[in-house]
């Protein structure tokens, strides 16, 4: 699919053409991943963060926000009860700070490798390189670094203390790849300033990178950031944009893990998820934060929820796959492209 075709199914609003681009999503994905969905406990280990990101309700700036890091115990239980509630994959998120000591995150990545066996994402900002290799030598097997806009100016405007050349994050996912990463990126969809052109090219860079996880979230707009008004124009923020995003990723990168992103059941809590899952999505990542941290993760306002025990928040999440005819995947859930590149590099003869 070239830039002009997906530039016109982002403005495409005849429902009968969408339903084919869904239905052309859905094969795709059944095609290439099957019917399992696979789950990821999310943990958010820390809200603090020294960058300043105009979108983000975690920014320095944002003084209106009680700060916590998790204790290593509470990490390790967290980590302990994925594992009991059936989870192949715990994922550490956390703001960009340097108080989050890469050898204290080694040392809790060990532990979740030996006392829990579980595969661990790491989704903790733009580190620099020998710590990404610090954490990979203490068993992290995978890195979610979104690159939020392929334009460098815009990346730019909204990441201030960025480096004035060049994209940081794109350089970094390209690092991740040579560090044998299991690589996760995505872009914001409706970003205050993202035009058509904008997000065709953000769907071709992560082809482009290869990206093994993708996960494209629409934005929401959070009050105590300068990026706090309803955007005007451009690409807009919405359900149905997210899902031909969804859709249109799937194309564009068969072998991926795509999940339904939080951000798309908070714009529509009654059916987000699932109707992501029919157009591209096969990944679900509920969040077994400890409720008192939860709402302190508050990236965006979020609808209060209702379920805080995680055993609950599990077993609502497998029923929503099962009530849409999927399967609950069980196992780490890799994704096919990065198997594909496993292959390919053991095919390669070294010297
Ligand atoms: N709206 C939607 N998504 C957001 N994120 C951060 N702020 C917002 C927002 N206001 C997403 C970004 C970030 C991830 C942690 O959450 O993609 O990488």
């Amino acid at each position: 699919m070239n830039i002009q075709e997906i530039r016109s199914w982002l403005a495409e609003t005849d429902p009968d053409r969408l339903e084919e681009l869904w239905d052309r999503a859905d094969r795709v994905r059944r095609e290439t991943m099957g019917d399992r969905v696979f789950l990821r406990g999310i943990l958010e280990i820390s809200n603090k963060c020294s960058r300043d990101c105009h979108y983000c309700g975690l920014r320095a700036g944002n003084s209106r926000l009680a700060r916590y890091t998790m204790t290593e115990e509470d990490i390790l239980d967290g980590a302990i009860l994925a594992r009991q509630l059936g989870l192949g994959t715990v994922v550490l998120q956390a703001g960009e700070h340097p108080g989050l000591d890469a050898r204290w995150i080694a040392g809790i990545v060990r532990r979740i490798k030996d006392e829990a066996g579980l595969v661990v994402t790491l989704s903790l900002g733009e580190r620099n390189i020998d710590e990404l290799e610090l954490w990979k030598r203490a068993g992290a097997d995978r890195y979610l670094l979104k690159f939020e806009t392929s334009n460098p100016a815009l990346f730019k405007h909204i990441h201030p203390g960025s480096q004035t050349t060049g994209h940081t994050r794109i350089e970094l996912l390209k690092q991740l790849h040579l560090l044998d990463y299991e690589v996760g990126s995505g872009f914001m969809i409706g970003i205050p300033g993202q035009t058509y052109d904008d997000a065709a090219n953000d769907l071709l860079l992560l082809k482009r990178l290869d990206v093994h996880m993708i996960g494209n979230g629409p934005f929401i707009a959070n009050p105590d950031t300068p990026l706090g008004n309803t955007p005007r124009g451009q690409v807009p923020n919405t359900e149905l944009m997210t899902y031909k995003i969804m859709a249109l990723t799937r194309i564009l990168c068969p072998g991926s893990n795509i999940p339904s992103t939080t951000a798309l059941g908070t714009v529509n809590t009654q059916c987000g998820l699932e109707l992501g899952l029919q157009r591209g999505g096969n990944v679900l990542m509920p969040n077994l934060t400890p409720a008192k941290y939860k709402k302190l993760y508050a990236i965006y306002p979020t609808p209060l929820r209702d379920i805080t025990d995680a055993a609950q928040l599990v077993a609502a999440v497998k029923e929503r796959i099962l009530c849409i005819g999927r399967t609950i995947g069980t196992g780490p859930g890799v994704s096919r492209s990065f198997m594909q590149q496993r292959q390919h590099h053991n095919e390669v003869p070294h010297d």
